[in-house]
């Protein structure tokens, strides 16, 4: 099929574009958008077929559940079998913005937009081409992330271009991404539990929930038979096929390192670790600005396999923030592999 490409810089000026885009996702045509974490690639939540079709595009076993955007707080009870009075102090704080909440569906949410759960995860998106895409649809709109599964998150359109052309019917080009990780994903089914870090952090979290922790699959391994609180733990996830192991220590420790190793090798670090010259390089961001670092990170990794070299060594060092949630991602990169210096 031809995507068309439709870009959107004047909400205004553009307004035809997004209701050309919004009437694809109303028939159940599959529309990549931007958000302020990465692009999703939407469909209507409330069609089986479309989120049959977003699971194809992708690559992505049907058994990992899609989330669902909504515009705004109305469009909230018919999608779920109750509110909780926790999401009413979340949403006040934090929608529209990059936190995402599990909560028990209703039967307007297929189990193909589920993946087979019973729950449903739901997020208002604080993007304005997005919120109005949403709004203009008039549907809840399913929108995982718009790669190909198994890649790093898009987090601007040449990225859902390169995975996606000629799958989909239409991209919405709104700009390069302001975060850079995919929202924060947290359950309010049965104990609070972050399930993914993201922008909005734990410690945001707890001044709401003071009792809220992070599930145990967000910063360690679980083996494919452990029973995982969200599916998307135990996929293979933002995997370059280049090996990643992540080096823990500060710049001159990590120089040292290099420099004792043998055979050819990348590098993965901040900006200015090293003069440069000796080995291929990528950089996601400044040592001291986790927020540089998550915009940064994913287009990085998408270099990796570019590099041409048997193995990169990530620089990780101190996480703060978002800085929780760059981390989570590169552990995943690295499929766990991490020396310490
Ligand atoms: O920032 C984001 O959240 C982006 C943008 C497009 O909104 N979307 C995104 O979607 O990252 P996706 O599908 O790539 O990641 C959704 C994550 C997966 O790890 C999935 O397993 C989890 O959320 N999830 C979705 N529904 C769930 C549910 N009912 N219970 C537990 N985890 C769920
Ligand atoms: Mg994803």
């Amino acid at each position: 099929m031809e995507t068309q490409y439709l870009q959107v810089q004047d909400l205004e000026r553009d307004g035809p574009l997004l209701d050309r885009a919004a009437a694809l996702l109303r028939e159940g045509q599959l529309v990549a958008f931007p958000t302020e974490t990465v692009y999703g690639l939407g469909g209507n939540a409330l069609l089986p077929g479309a989120a049959k079709a977003i699971y194809a595009a992708k690559g992505r076993p049907s058994d990992n559940p899609l989330i669902v955007h909504i515009a705004s707080l109305q469009e909230l009870p018919p999608l779920v079998r109750e509110v909780p009075e926790a999401l009413h102090r979340l949403a006040a704080r934090f929608w529209p913005g990059p936190m995402t909440v599990v909560l028990p569906k209703s039967d307007w949410i297929p189990y193909e937009t589920s993946g087979g759960l019973d729950t449903v995860a739901i997020r208002m998106p604080s993007h304005p081409v997005a919120r109005e895409l949403i709004r203009r649809s008039g549907v809840p709109v399913a929108a995982p992330s718009a790669n190909l599964s198994g890649s790093p998150s898009p987090t601007c359109a040449a990225h859902c271009v390169h995975d996606l052309d000629g799958r989909i019917a239409a991209i919405v080009d709104g700009g390069p991404c302001q975060v850079g990780v995919e929202s924060t994903v947290l359950t309010l089914c049965g104990e609070p539990r972050v399930l993914r870090p993201g922008a909005v952090t734990l410690e945001m979290l707890r001044q709401v929930l003071p009792d809220i922790r992070y599930d145990p699959g967000v910063f360690h391994h679980l083996s494919d038979q452990a029973k995982v609180a969200s599916p998307g733990m135990k996929y293979k996830h933002y995997a370059p096929k280049t090996r990643v192991v992540l080096v823990r220590g500060d710049r001159e420790q990590f120089r040292r390192f290099l420099l004792g190793r043998q055979g050819a090798l990348g590098v993965l670090c901040f900006e200015g670790d090293l003069p440069g010259g000796r080995w291929p390089v990528l950089t996601y961001g400044r040592e001291h600005d986790p927020a540089s670092q998550a915009r940064q990170l994913f287009d990085a990794l998408r270099r990796v396999d570019g590099l041409g070299v048997p193995v990169v060594y990530a620089r990780v060092c101190g996480e703060e923030g978002i800085g929780q949630a760059v981390y989570n991602r590169l552990l995943r990169a690295a499929g766990f592999e991490e020396i310490a210096l």
